[in-house]
């Protein structure tokens, strides 16, 4: 066993060895050798001896990175896995396999979940059929409020202490809206030392809204949700952690003035960190023109200058790290009168390609950045020991392979992921996963999966 706990007789781990990569997109491509699911060497000759003794070794897979960019594995952490309890639309299996084909090494599950994550039993469940599966690192998140219901709290200390060891809870899909409640939480949580992630909307303000409200819900005759119902249980809570403590993070932030406010908290020193998805940067509302379903999303795409003010919160370190609240629906469920349809959008396998299309393609920002914002601090938030790691000799091998300049156009259809329901239909991208590689072991190699479909 070495200093992660990686146990070299676990069988998932070979010893791999991968050749023409850049790390973080930086310098000449090299070789990266990887015994036991550590990396071993980094360029040089003792990485090149290994390489060629390789080509002939039985022992020793071989990855040819073919000049892409090696980053560490990426680390999701707000998706949703719908096991158990809608199997129909993502198990824990074709999650695990979506986030690999994404370019994730961990994920943390949500616990709206039926029944719900909100005892030990659930989360060990969750956790051990994630470690069946071995694609991805699954880790559950537990609710804060038993079945959601937002009045008695959970057991912190007893799913803590499960095998599933959950360190950070969440009524994700709802809001903690009780005040009294959200405060008790961060309390006990400030004694457990766990993480409570907020779902932030005040439920009075949104009653049977389904679009964002400004011109393009008004013209459409949409009920509006408004910013002030994200804003105000931001400001709220970061108060509440400021004075009861706790360690908040608040779920896919939407709007200029949840990132004003976020920026406020930091420079106050309350222990705050915050996260935005990838179709928050991206979309905008008047996608809703034709009234689909495959757009609504809590909280709703807002407009133009919401997307700019997070692309720059997320670029100035105000938005922590971007995660997918990947949220896989039926169709049934998504293609109905929008008042009915789901909301929530696929993101695992999409997520990599937009952040880069944003940040690195424009020049706003390099590899580094990425690596910062979807693997490190994600990583430092939940504080997984073994991810988010540098790529360096000694560290765990949990990686990913970037093809930088790979055109290629989103298929629900062709995704791993169990639904469909990508509002990315029909886009296309330039930057794409080729591998993914967790403790030394392969989870995703494009080349074999390309034309594969559900
Ligand atoms: O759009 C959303 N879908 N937002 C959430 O917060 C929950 C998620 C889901 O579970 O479908």
């Amino acid at each position: 066993m070495n200093t992660y706990g990686i146990n070299s007789r676990e069988k998932n781990i070979v010893n791999l060895v991968i050749t023409n990569v850049r790390p973080y997109g930086e310098g000449d491509p090299t070789t990266v050798t990887v015994e036991d699911g550590i990396i071993t060497a980094i360029g040089g000759r003792a990485a090149s001896a290994v390489a060629s003794k390789a080509q002939s070794s039985d022992n020793v897979q071989v990855v040819d990175g073919n000049g892409g960019v090696l980053l560490p594995g990426l680390v999701d952490i707000h998706v949703h896995l719908r096991e158990p309890g809608r199997e129909h639309t993502e198990t824990i299996e074709t999650g695990s396999r979506a986030a690999a084909r994404g370019g994730f090494t961990a994920v943390m599950a949500m616990a709206n979940t039926q029944p719900v994550d909100d005892n030990p039993i659930i989360a060990e469940s969750i956790y051990l059929k994630g470690k069946e599966y071995g694609l991805v690192d699954v880790h559950p998140i537990g609710s804060i409020t038993k079945g959601l219901e937002g009045t008695t709290l959970t057991e912190f200390g007893l799913m803590k202490n499960s095998l599933a060891h959950v360190t950070m809870f969440s009524d994700d899909g709802k809001c903690v809206a009780n005040s009294q409640i959200m405060r008790r939480a961060l309390e006990y949580a400030a004694g457990q030392d766990v993480l409570l992630a907020q779902h932030c909307e005040d439920p009075l303000l949104t009653e049977g809204a389904c679009a964002h409200e400004g011109e393009v819900a008004g013209k459409l005759g949409l009920r509006g949700w408004p910013r002030a119902a994200e804003e105000s249980i931001v400001a709220r809570d970061m108060l509440l952690t400021r004075d009861y403590g706790g360690r908040l993070h608040l779920c896919h932030l939407s709007t200029t003035a949840s990132a004003d406010l976020v920026k406020w908290g930091k420079e106050q020193g309350i222990n705050v960190t915050a996260e935005v998805t990838p179709h928050h940067l991206l979309l905008t509302d008047d996608l809703l023109v034709n009234y689909e379903g495959i757009y609504k999303v809590n909280p709703p795409l807002r407009e133009k200058k919401d997307t700019q003010s997070l692309r720059q919160a997320l670029l100035d370190g105000t938005i922590d790290v971007v995660a997918t609240d990947h949220a896989p629906h039926a169709a049934e469920d998504k293609c109905v009168e929008i008042q009915n349809a789901r909301p929530g959008m696929l993101g695992l396998e999409t997520s990599l390609a937009i952040v880069a299309e944003i940040f690195v393609r424009s020049g706003l920002a390099d590899w580094r950045f990425v690596a910062k914002v979807m693997s490190e601090r994600p990583a430092e938030i939940v504080r997984l020991k073994d991810q988010g790691r540098p790529i360096a000799v000694g560290e765990p091998a949990n990686l990913t392979i970037v093809d930088p300049d790979h055109t290629w156009i989103a298929r629900g259809e062709e995704m791993a992921s169990k639904a469909s329901n990508t509002p990315y239909e029909g886009m296309e991208f330039h930057s794409r996963v080729t591998h993914t590689i967790l403790r030394g072991k392969v989870t995703h190699n494009l080349a074999i999966v390309e034309g594969s479909s559900k």
